[in-house]
């Protein structure tokens, strides 16, 4: 599903539609170059969450946990500068097999093997300063159910 995006504030809308499908357990990786909109996007879904702390990069922390609503909690992983995995993944490992955490990955090649085939792939690009184009593919029934939501 490609969704056309025009500004920040229409990529945190789309964040915050995404949102509305979760219900914890699910797991979404985000895909794009540095600026794309990853962390944006995730500001939207926290939103939508409806978490009030403001969502910061977490690309010096590699993660950063919110609290939401519900009992449910988003964890927001930006693995950009890590070299090597480690002990990181199998932190990662057990967050996403939390029933309770929304999971929320940038940069996840190193991780790759840890991640479930079944989560939602996002991925943008950028072809002016303000457009960029959002694609969303979903690996199973769980990351499908969002994908529907959406529709
Ligand atoms: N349509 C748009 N959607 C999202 N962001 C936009 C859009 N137009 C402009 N921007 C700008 O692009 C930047 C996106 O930054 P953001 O931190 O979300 O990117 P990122 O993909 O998380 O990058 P990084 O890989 O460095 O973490 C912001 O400065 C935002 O204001
Ligand atoms: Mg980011």
């Amino acid at each position: 599903m490609n969704h056309h995006v025009t500004s920040e504030a229409d990529m945190r809308l789309l964040g915050v539609q995404i949102a509305r499908a979760l219900k914890g357990g699910e797991v979404i990786e985000l895909i794009g170059d540095v600026g794309a909109g990853k962390t944006t996007l995730t500001k939207g879904i926290a939103e939508g969450l409806g978490i009030s702390e403001t969502v910061q990069s977490p690309s010096f922390t590699i993660s950063r946990v919110y609290d939401a609503p519900n009992d449910l909690r988003l964890v927001h992983y930006d693995f950009y500068r890590l070299q090597d995995a480690g002990i990181m993944a199998d932190e990662l490992n057990e967050t996403i097999h939390n029933a309770t955490t929304v999971t929320i990955i940038e940069w996840a090649d190193i991780v790759d093997g840890v991640l479930p085939s079944d989560r939602l792939t996002i991925s943008i690009v950028s072809p002016s300063e303000s457009e960029r184009i959002v694609t969303i593919a979903a690996g199973g029934d769980t990351s499908r159910r969002i994908l529907e939501g959406l529709a």
